[in-house]
């Protein structure tokens, strides 16, 4: 695969001002009180007690086996979007695993939305998934034609006179209203597919693949490419390889799934807690999603190998959740259908999603909560790492992950990513350029160092909460 030259690898990304004032927040809150750690009294017996206790799940957890879930995920299914047969594939490998360690396993499904999915083919058997969009053709009966690169496209004198009959590759302009207007004048030249390249990513990711909305209909397959797909269809057009067929599918009445693995309290009492540890396995359309989210789903997996031969004081759940993607749908349904007495119930929501990235700059592992504040989830994991003499762990604040919707219900939960951070306010972030890209993959992506840590600090932050004895009631 060519590396991508055009970019700054390390150019940190600035957020818009209505999330700085999110970002303030939570900087005061760190600042105003930095993190205290536990009284880890050295040569207690409680500080030896509680570093022999780590030693249980740092000593077993191996990166390798975690990565092992993430080849299988990512390379052996690929792309895995909400509610399609690659995610239900993700479920039941998940659903396997937890079996095998013993674990009861559950099945919750809920209905999502249609999808749009473009299938882009070479004579050479490549294949690349899009997006379609739903106002153009969408057909399994292949539009095929050789591709052309034409620069710009606001402007009917931008394509040449052969464009009749060619699928025309056109850079996306960034408004919805500049890249209808593109389509628009390609097909009166006469395309007979376009192909748009998205180039930004939200968070300064490289521009992911898209359904293009369309506000006329139009009996011309439109696709939205990912940047990458762009560059590389580019370089197939200049070595006169790009004779393409295109087909799309619109999946409807679709079914996307939880996985639920429980792990009983070793005596179960009426104050019995339970805690979660929850990554979704879903990806987005056209990437395998190796750190994003199979990471997550591996440290989940090899945790949960390694929990099974101990008792616990706490009920465990591990559960995979399908559709965040496509608007953190899976634990919005989860957190839905608790009633009262289940949410208060549990205690902490470990909710680990890009734990493994290699991108040099996300140089920390992050506990990050919604609001900024700390919480069990933060604490136990902060504290951990403290014992373990492991600083990747800080606290921080950002959303935009399955512990919303947990947060919004009242219930104490953190996301874990590492991500670089210079500043909350302004907040300044690095996240690896590759995530919802194609290149999201082991190769590019996936650094075993980083998993490994993010496996011993979450494991023993996690292992501290549900080993310990319930209080009594009213004491
Ligand atoms: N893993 C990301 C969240 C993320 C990425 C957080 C980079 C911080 C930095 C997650 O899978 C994701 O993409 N979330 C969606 C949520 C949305 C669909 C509600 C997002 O942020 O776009
Ligand atoms: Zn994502």
């Amino acid at each position: 695969m060519k590396k991508l030259l055009d970019r700054n690898e390390s150019t940190p990304v600035k957020m818009k001002k209505s999330i700085l004032a999110y970002a303030l927040a939570g900087a005061l809150v760190f600042s105003a009180s930095p993190f205290a750690l536990p009284v880890a009294e050295a040569g207690t017996a409680t500080a030896a007690n509680n570093a022999a206790q780590d030693q249980k799940i740092v000593k077993r957890v191996e990166a390798e086996r975690a990565i092992e879930h993430v080849r299988y995920l990512s390379e052996e299914i690929g792309s895995r979007p909400g509610g399609l047969e690659g995610e239900k594939e993700a479920a039941d490998y998940v659903a396997r695993n937890l079996k095998s360690y013993g674990y009861d396993v559950e099945y919750q499904y809920f209905p999502v939305a249609d999808q749009y999915i473009a299938d882009v083919a070479f004579e050479d058997g490549t294949s690349w998934e899009m997006g379609a969009a739903p106002n153009g053709k969408v057909s399994k009966e292949a539009v095929s034609g050789e591709a052309i690169y034409v620069a710009g496209g606001l402007k009917a004198a931008d394509f040449p006179a052969d464009t009749k009959g060619k699928i025309v590759l056109l850079t996306r302009e960034a408004s919805t209203a500049a890249y209808r207007t593109q389509v628009d004048n390609a097909i009166q030249a006469g395309a007979a597919g376009v192909i748009l390249q998205s180039v930004v990513g939200s968070r300064g990711n490289y521009g992911s693949t898209f359904s293009p909305s369309l506000t006329k209909s139009y009996d011309v397959p439109v696709y939205g490419a990912a940047y990458v797909q762009g560059e590389w269809l580019k370089e197939r057009i200049e070595k006169g390889a790009a004779a393409l067929d295109l087909t799309a599918v619109r999946y409807t009445d679709l079914q996307s799934v939880n996985v639920i693995g429980t792990k009983k309290a070793k005596t179960k009492t009426a104050d019995t807690k339970e805690v979660l540890l929850t990554a979704h396995m879903d990806s987005v359309v056209g990437a395998p999603g190796a750190n994003d989210n199979a990471s997550g789903v591996g440290l989940m997996l090899e945790l949960a190998r390694v929990y099974k031969g101990y008792n616990t004081d706490k009920d465990l759940k591990f559960i995979a959740f399908g559709s965040e993607e496509r608007g953190l749908l899976g634990a919005r349904y989860y957190v839905d259908q608790l009633s009262q007495p289940e949410r208060d119930e549990i205690e902490a929501v470990f909710n680990p999603d890009m734990v493994a990235t290699k991108y040099e700059p996300a140089k920390n592992l992050y506990a990050m909560t919604v609001d900024g504040s700390k919480n069990i989830v933060t604490d136990s994991t902060v504290a951990a790492g403290a014992r373990l003499g492991n600083s990747d762990i800080l606290p921080g604040q950002f959303g935009s992950s399955d512990h919303v919707p947990f947060h919004n219900a009242g219930i104490p939960a953190a996301l874990f990513i590492w991500m670089g951070i210079d500043s909350w306010d302004p907040l300044v972030y690095h996240i690896e350029k590759v995530y919802h890209t194609p290149e999201d993959t082991i190769e590019d992506n996936i650094s075993g160092e980083r998993m490994q840590s993010a496996l011993e600090i979450i494991g023993a932050g996690l292992f501290d909460v549900i080993r310990k004895d319930v209080p009594e009631k009213n004491k």
